[in-house]
């Protein structure tokens, strides 16, 4: 289903590649179908804090006061509401605690959504966000964005739950996926590891790395 040609992650406004090389060694053994539950678990938490050191770049400081054991000085905090992270159920809960790890006094919420095997729309079960948080940054959290529904679908529920600032962090994006944010969700910013070809006849990235939520919980065996 190659229906946008080679794309190159200058063709989305929208979308951030983080080609960090820590994060492509990761990546590529995170795709090997050869790798276990228990490394694609690991690797996964391991990516996401490595996304989240680029994903905060930009988050607004203010001034602090401090008592270092020798003289009073002026430092940086994170100024402004803290974060929201929403993992959408169930492979987005693999990147969470990667995050909490660098930002460790955010909230989780989570957005239970699943992919209709045959429509490939996606199905919503869940939603839960800590209460009187509007005015936060809310991360949305899934390895895969693949045609996009379930991007488009958790945006547009957190935005009913009044959240303005949300970026979508993933693992691995199709163009096809990138492109439906984008006519959807074109002010929300999405920041990957990886832009892959395109989507299978079954809604796949290829080349992906194969069912996320499979491998991050070994409910499959990939093949
Ligand atoms: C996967 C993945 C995304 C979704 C992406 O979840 O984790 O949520 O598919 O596909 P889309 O961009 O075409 O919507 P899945 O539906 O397999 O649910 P699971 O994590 O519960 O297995
Ligand atoms: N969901 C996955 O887990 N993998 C894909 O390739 C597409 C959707």
């Amino acid at each position: 289903m190659d229906i946008f040609g080679p794309m190159s992650a200058s063709s989305f406004p929208n979308l951030t590649v983080l080609d960090h090389p820590l994060i492509q060694h990761k990546l590529s053994i995170l795709r090997d179908k050869h790798t276990s539950t228990r490394d694609f678990k690991q690797l996964v938490g391991e990516i996401a804090t490595l996304m989240a050191y680029e994903v905060t770049k930009d988050l607004p400081t203010e001034s602090i006061q401090i008592e270092t054991p020798l003289e009073t000085m002026s430092g940086r905090q994170v100024s402004g509401k803290k974060l929201t992270l929403v993992p959408i159920l169930r492979a987005g809960l693999g990147m969470v605690e990667g995050i909490a790890q660098l930002v460790p006094s955010a909230r989780v919420g989570h957005i239970g959504l699943y992919r209709d095997h045959e429509t490939l729309e996606p199905v919503d079960y869940y939603f839960k966000i800590p209460g009187s948080e509007v005015a936060r940054d809310f991360f949305i959290l899934d390895p895969m964005l693949a045609t996009g529904g379930s991007a488009v679908a958790a945006v547009g529920a957190l935005r009913a739950a009044g959240a303005r600032r949300i970026r979508f962090l993933c693992l691995v994006a199709a163009p096809e996926g990138v492109h439906r944010m984008l006519e959807a969700h074109p002010d929300v910013p999405i920041f990957t590891a990886a832009l892959d070809r395109e989507l299978d006849s079954h809604g796949y990235i290829l080349p992906g790395l194969g069912d996320a939520g499979d491998r991050l919980f070994g409910t499959r065996t990939p093949e």
